[in-house]
């Protein structure tokens, strides 16, 4: 397969960032395009072009818009329409909603006034992480050209459509990434999981109906609306059509973003990135961060879609293919991972609470070569009741790389216990061999 430049194109513009380069590459015409159109038909151009969300769960795009209420509701009140998006990138490994921000907030702009018509809303909100400063002031930067240049405000191009656009720095919480915590924080409380149904589309930011989409998910519409969706299809899978930003991160020559078709390998993909470093292999990696199960040099071919990902037992997720070669420990890869969980978990429920700090406790003991084979039964038995039985998705996927790594790499674990401490660190490496 090859590459599909869309999102990416300009990127190695000199200041690819500004309007004037977004215009120089058709930027708004999709606009102008979406206000002559009813709200009704941008919703079901998104529809038939099968945009499938890229924040992670693969929820078609349009699917969630057209499930924004409309009119009055039983009690015969008309609420407003909110459009939010999340721009809370913060799953290890995952980089690419950043890249896109900070290379070309337009397009994001450009979707999020579009998606707002399709759905009415007066007001969109862009969540964005407070750490990334850059980002922000890049964010912020390009709202402020979008009112002067009349594409928000009031009566945008003439249409009679109003729109506000909020940038708003998010406080670095990573449950803020999780759709309702994002709504809650944005409310201006501490940021944890609501309790779904109702989802957002319901009941979202201040109880109203809201969309809460990804930034490339976003960013995708334009390009749809200008092209028609015959072309967005004529890439990807029927049912994962499209062009998406596959993250390549680790020991790879080439790390970065690659825009390519949803069913793209990862063989291929390290074709374009060089490979993996000289005189070494692959030997696990992330297909979609460090939630989704791990995969080794067996899943070199399994197509990058939502259904070849699964079909292979894992999840496509937000695409961060994080690659390891032969010189990783695994165990160590999963407890820096599960210490990440430990320390983002919210506090809310218990098995994700309490779960995550003892297989940190567990993990640790295990890598420093002081574990036995009956911690890694404790670990699974941990596993198993914070996967499926946890509040939100941040449990699963702290729960998922255990499950993987000790699927695929049990012998690495014994290894650790047998040699009494980690066979990848230097000392301990004639003890390996
Ligand atoms: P989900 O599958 O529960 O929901 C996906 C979307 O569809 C949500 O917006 C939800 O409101 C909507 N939805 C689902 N069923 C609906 C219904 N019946 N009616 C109306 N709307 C409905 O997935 P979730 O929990 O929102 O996201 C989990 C994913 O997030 C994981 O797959 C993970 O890969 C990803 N993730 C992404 C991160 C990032 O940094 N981008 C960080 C962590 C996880
Ligand atoms: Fe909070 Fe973890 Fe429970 Fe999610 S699973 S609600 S992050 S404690």
């Amino acid at each position: 397969m090859t590459l599909t430049p869309v999102l990416t194109r300009y990127w190695d513009d000199p200041q690819s960032w500004t309007m004037d380069t977004y215009r120089r590459h058709d930027g708004y015409q999709a606009l102008r395009k979406a206000l002559a159109m009813e709200p009704d038909q941008v919703i079901q151009t998104v529809k038939d072009a099968g945009l499938r969300g890229r924040g992670g769960a693969g929820f078609p795009t349009g699917m969630k818009w057209s499930f924004i209420p409309q009119g009055a509701g039983p009690d015969g009140v008309t609420k407003p329409h909110y459009m939010v998006v999340n721009a809370d990138e913060s799953e290890p490994g995952t980089c690419k909603d950043i890249p896109l921000m900070l290379s070309s907030p337009h397009a994001l702009i450009e979707g999020i006034i579009i998606g707002s018509y399709a759905i009415r809303a007066a007001h969109a909100f862009i969540y964005v992480r407070g750490e990334v400063v850059p980002v922000l002031r890049r964010l912020q930067a390009a709202v402020a050209q979008a009112y002067e240049a009349g594409f928000l405000g009031r009566n945008i191009l003439g249409s009679g459509y109003d729109l506000e656009l909020i940038v708003h720095a998010g406080a670095g919480a990573y449950i803020c990434g999780e759709e309702t915590a994002l709504l809650d924080s944005l409310e201006g409380r501490r940021g944890q999981p609501r309790l779904r149904p109702p989802f957002p589309a319901v009941a979202g930011l201040y109880a109203c109906p809201t969309v809460v989409n990804n930034v490339e998910s976003i960013a995708s519409v334009p390009p749809i609306i200008l092209n028609g969706t015959m072309w967005f299809r004529s890439m990807g899978t029927e049912k994962s059509p499209g062009f998406t930003l596959y993250s390549l991160s680790g020991h790879v020559n080439r790390p970065g973003q690659y825009e390519a078709p949803l069913g793209v390998t990862l063989r291929e993909l390290l074709g374009y990135a060089g490979g993996v470093r000289d005189g070494h292999t692959v030997k696990f990696w992330t297909p979609g961060g460090s939630s989704t199960p791990l995969f080794t040099d067996e899943h070199l071919d399994v197509p990058l879609d939502y259904e070849g990902v699964a079909a292979a037992g894992s999840m496509l997720g937000t695409k961060a293919l994080q690659i390891f070669d032969d010189t990783t420990c695994v165990v160590r890869a999963v407890l820096r991972w599960t210490e990440f969980y430990a320390h983002e978990s919210c506090g809310k429920c218990t098995p994700c609470r309490e779960g995550t700090y003892w297989l940190v406790q567990l993990l640790e003991r295990i890598e420093q070569g002081r574990g036995t084979e009956a911690d890694l039964d404790k670990l699974l038995d941990i596993s198993d009741t914070i996967n499926g039985k946890s509040f939100c998705a941040l449990g699963d996927g702290a729960a998922s790389p255990i499950f993987s790594s000790l699927k695929y790499f049990r012998d690495e674990y014994i290894a650790h216990f047998e040699h009494g401490g980690c066979p990848f660190d230097p000392a301990w490496s004639t003890a390996w061999a």
